[in-house]
């Protein structure tokens, strides 16, 4: 058994260039075993192969604990403040048939279709945030643009009132540091703050927009099944949690990925058609969630060549299967024209990212956006950058760069 500190996968100093670390970890076998802040002991799927075949094989590993005997997230949940323990009641936290409910009743919202119809409002709000920074020399991207875009986007989808906008960031601002207690449960109040504002604006006449999701999800039915209040609740607080954060993490990675391999970056402001391939090497590269949420063997069983017990917790560690030499050549460089691209960053299996369309296209058009409005954009020189030390995230601290020459 190792522990995190023996990979190191918490340290800002991992964050600032995991390959070594990836690499290391990948050598000693397929799945490392580790012991996690909080979580603890947690069996790490490191290749490629090991982490699509964890995320695939649904009857061998649930997302439930309780569909692998295990009482633990029961008995939490009877602790926790109900405004809390609600929001465990999401998809991303059930195993099919829930699941499968759950994400019904949301699917068609973010399918391709309704998000190419989606681009021009993300243009509109693209350019409306970039005006601000219109005649400024150097700024922080981070604080001034890309938070900011997939806030406003996904209150835009839910149809919450924009005034409201600004209030939320505080309130989420807390939740950023969820490998260490201490800073959960300091974030707790504000995440109160959210369920209680989401539970009143979602009620009939509490201030949604009629044309947006929140007043659609109340109407809409699976299986001749209807969302509970809980439910609905809980649905909103994952979108915001699962599509805001990460969304911010690949845009603003991205950014300072091309920012800082000039030749990648003049090869894309020469040929803007390579754009699509870009960002799924941004999402490679960068792999902005490390990590997939546990999943639990829901028997004995022998797995990748060792044996494993009922109930033993597993992760996708999907930066490691990200830059595993066995599906990509040279892994640890930055290729926008790199193709094809099997990276893990939505994950896999059931639990694929229900937001990836939605996430290609908003950072397709921050990348657009921002590159032709400031041409001649960089780092700013003597930029200190840091990133956060995340458990699973892959979060610059903030992005400093100079508009214009
Ligand atoms: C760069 C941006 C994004 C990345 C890297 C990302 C990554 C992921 C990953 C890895 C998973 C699977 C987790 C697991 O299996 O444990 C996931 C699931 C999910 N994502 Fe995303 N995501 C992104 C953006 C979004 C957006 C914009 C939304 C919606 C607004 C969204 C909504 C969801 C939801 C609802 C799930 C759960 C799906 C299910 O359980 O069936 N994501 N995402």
């Amino acid at each position: 058994m190792m522990k995190a500190q023996d990979f190191d996968i918490l340290s800002r100093e991992f964050h600032a260039n995991p390959f070594p670390t990836l690499d290391r970890m990948r050598a000693r076998g397929p799945v490392a075993g580790v012991k996690l802040p909080i979580v603890g002991h947690t069996w790490l799927a490191v290749t490629h192969d090991a982490c699509a075949a964890l995320l695939k094989d649904h009857a061998s590993f649930a997302r439930n604990p309780a569909n692998a005997g295990s009482k633990t997230q029961e008995r939490i949940l009877r602790f926790l403040p109900r405004t809390i323990g609600i929001l465990a009641l999401n998809m991303l936290g059930h195993d099919d048939p829930e699941h499968r409910r759950l994400r019904g009743l949301v699917d068609q919202a973010f399918g391709r279709r309704t998000i190419e119809a989606m681009k021009p409002m993300i243009v509109a709000i693209a350019d409306r945030l970039l005006d601000r920074l219109d005649g400024r020399t150097e700024v922080d991207l981070m604080s001034e643009f890309c938070r900011d875009l997939p806030l406003s986007v996904i209150c835009a989808m839910l149809g919450l009132p924009e005034q409201d906008h600004d209030r939320f960031k505080n309130w989420l601002g807390g939740l950023k540091d969820t490998a260490n207690i201490g800073a959960v449960i300091r974030a707790i109040p504000g995440v109160i703050k959210v369920v209680r504002y989401l539970r009143r604006v979602s009620r009939p006449g509490g201030g949604a927009l009629p044309d947006g999701l929140i007043a659609a999800l109340r109407e809409a039915e699976t299986e001749g099944q209807t969302l509970t209040e809980d439910e609905l609740v809980s649905m909103i607080f994952l979108l915001f949690g699962a599509g805001q954060e990460t969304t911010t993490h690949l845009i603003s990675g991205g950014l300072f990925a091309l920012l800082s391999h000039e030749d990648q970056l003049r090869q894309l402001r020469s040929d803007p058609a390579l754009m699509p391939l870009c960002v799924e090497e941004c999402l490679r590269y960068v792999s902005p969630v490390q990590m997939t949420k546990p999943r639990f063997a829901t028997r004995d069983v022998v797995w990748q060549g060792q044996q494993f017990r009922r109930g033993d917790m597993f992760a996708g560690l999907l930066a490691a299967a990200n830059c595993d030499p066995a599906k990509f050549e040279h892994p640890h460089s930055f290729n926008i024209t790199r193709h094809p691209n099997p990276h893990l960053s939505f994950g896999t299996g059931v639990h694929f990212c229900l937001g990836f369309q939605l996430a290609r296209a908003e950072t397709a058009i921050a990348f657009e956006r921002i590159l032709a409005r400031f041409p001649d954009m960089r780092l700013a020189p003597q930029a200190k950058i840091e990133w956060h030390k995340r458990l699973g995230i892959r979060a610059l601290t903030q992005l400093p760069v100079r508009l214009a020459a």
